[in-house]
């Protein structure tokens, strides 16, 4: 093999091997599949983060079309954003899950990839006015860190609200692709802002957030932390893993038979999950990141 060959597959190889740890061992029993029924239970999460790209005004008036006729008890609080220059997002309550609910506005590939790659790709720390006291070893991507900053103090008010106005202290944040970056990086904000609230997540298509601290920290916050990746979708491995991003526990990965597999630890990389199935973009299929999601294609 000529060295500069060598020298490449080399540097192909490096981030991953770098990345797992070879004390830590999945054992192919490990991974179990879901069955239809929760598989089905999390259909009202992939129809509020499909609601999430609607325009604000109509989310507020829970007058969206499909994605919101697809839970129709739900009751809005607030929304926000241009869908331009900030993400689409709505706060609400869910009288069937009895939970407050908010969803983020994503991207689709093409404008993600951008965000991805060009912004300052170091992970930075965050925010110490919007997350108070949070260790400065926890970092996240720039990119997603400004765009949940932008939204937050509404959120906030929004959710703090509608926990009061119905008694309940369940807040569940949905998203996709950005959007569930968004609503992973609300979930660690939230937590510290609402200490009594119980905390679940579904995110779809998730890119990966934040450090190896971010993602142990949210895995150890005592929330419901579940992301479903598609298939070969390729953004769930952005940014990569060498530059030292991290998933935290609970990705799903929707096998290419529509198995869904529950993959535990953090960037499982059985042949069965994202980091085994999807070895880089270039293998990877840009179309399946919308979906669909157990019949659901992401969109408004
Ligand atoms: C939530 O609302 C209550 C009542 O208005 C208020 O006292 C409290 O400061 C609010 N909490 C947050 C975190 O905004």
């Amino acid at each position: 093999m000529p060295l500069l060959t060598f020298a490449v597959a080399l540097l192909a190889l490096l981030p991953a091997s770098q990345a797992l740890p070879a004390s830590i061992h999945y054992p192919r029993a490990s991974i179990s599949a879901l069955s239809t029924t929760q598989i089905s239970s999390f259909k009202p999460y992939t129809f509020y983060a499909s609601a999430g790209y609607c325009n604000a005004a109509k989310t507020l008036a829970w007058n969206c079309g499909a994605n919101c006729q697809a839970n129709p008890s739900f009751v809005p609080t607030a929304s926000g954003g241009d869908g331009d220059t900030s993400q689409f997002w709505f706060v609400g309550y869910d009288p069937t899950l009895d939970t407050v609910i908010v969803s983020h506005q994503g991207t689709h590939p093409e404008a993600i990839l951008p965000l991805i790659e060009d912004a300052d790709i170091v992970p930075e720390n965050l925010d110490s006015s919007l997350f108070p006291g949070i260790s400065s070893s926890l970092k996240a991507h720039s990119g997603f860190a400004d765009a949940q900053a932008k939204s937050a103090t509404q959120v906030l008010a929004a959710v703090n609200t509608t926990m009061l106005k119905h008694s309940t202290n369940k807040i569940t944040l949905v998203g996709h692709s950005l959007g569930a970056a968004i609503s992973l990086l609300d979930t660690v904000y939230l937590h510290l802002q609402l200490p009594s609230a119980a905390l679940s997540f579904v995110g779809y298509g998730l890119p990966r957030v934040g450090n190896q601290a971010f993602a142990d920290y949210v895995d150890a916050l005592g929330a419901s932390v579940t992301h479903i990746n598609n298939k070969e979708d390729f953004i769930p491995i952005l940014p990569g893993m060498f530059l030292g991003f991290v998933h935290p526990a609970g990705e799903v990965h929707i096998t290419d038979a529509n198995a869904w597999d529950a993959c535990p630890g953090q960037d499982n990389p059985s042949t069965q999950c994202t980091v085994g199935d999807v070895k880089s973009i270039f293998s990877g299929e840009e179309a399946d990141h919308d979906g669909p999601y157990d019949g659901v294609e992401i969109g408004c």
